[in-house]
């Protein structure tokens, strides 16, 4: 076995989707029904048209949960807002490649507030933005939609990017996280898996229902059903 198929499936349920006004509640639902890290979407009506919430509200989840928080940064100028976002409380800190200049020099800001760093592109931008990096990431995530909202539909074609990430970093022998972010539910769970992610966003799938531990689990066990098939 590869060294990131021996990866843990890990599910990172998005808040994007959550009762707001119950956030304590709701983060801590998810993590009682085995939900790995929290999934937050930051969005600033300028990169994205949504706009979602900033360091602050980080701050408060970090308050609720024990289990890692992974913050996808939806903004323009992300390098301008880490060291915000890392005082925070973010566990893992992701920006896209397609909103910044000099992709290095950030992931390097990043790994200094001592976070890991992580990068990610939209559907319609290659992994070429970010490839010559490698070395220096701790997480891809490939958008298998485009960011901004939740409740999409998964496009399938985006996996092929995933296989590309996935047998870069077993080339450079680079134990990195592949995750997806979009439209996953328990079908393109096994999906992502197959292709090679080791790590699975779900919004609306798990915090659309009043079933987070069902959810969570069907995630999981298809995700290795069907990374064991592909083994
Ligand atoms: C989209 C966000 C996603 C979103 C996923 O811009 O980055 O994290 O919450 O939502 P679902 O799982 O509903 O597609
Ligand atoms: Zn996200």
């Amino acid at each position: 076995m590869t060294e990131t198929a021996e990866k843990k499936i890990e599910i990172a349920p998005s808040i994007l989707s959550a009762d707001f006004s119950n956030l304590e509640r709701e983060v801590k639902a998810a993590q009682d029904a085995g939900a790995d890290r929290m999934h937050c979407d930051v969005m600033d009506g300028h990169f994205v048209p949504n706009i979602t919430f900033g360091p602050l509200v980080v701050e408060a989840v970090k308050k609720h949960v024990a289990i890692p928080l992974d913050v996808h940064l939806m903004i323009t100028d992300p390098e301008k807002y880490i060291d915000a976002f890392c005082d925070a409380g973010s566990d893992i800190l992701m920006f896209h490649a397609e909103a910044v200049e000099n992709v290095g020099a950030v992931l390097q800001k990043i790994r200094k507030k001592g976070v890991r760093a992580g990068v990610t592109v939209n559907p319609d931008y290659p992994v070429e933005l970010f490839l010559d990096h490698l070395e220096m990431i701790d997480q891809v995530l490939i958008m298998s939609v485009y960011a901004g909202f939740g409740g999409q539909k998964f496009i399938t074609e985006t996996m092929d990017k995933v296989k590309t990430v996935y047998n870069e970093a077993q080339k450079r022998g680079l134990a990195i996280d592949i995750e997806v972010d979009g439209g996953v539910n328990g079908e393109t769970a096994g999906i992502c898996a197959a292709s090679g992610a080791n790590v699975l966003v779900a919004g609306s799938y798990v915090f659309g229902t009043g079933e987070y531990q069902r959810r969570i689990s069907i995630l999981r066990e298809n995700a290795q059903a069907c990374r064991a098939q592909r083994a």
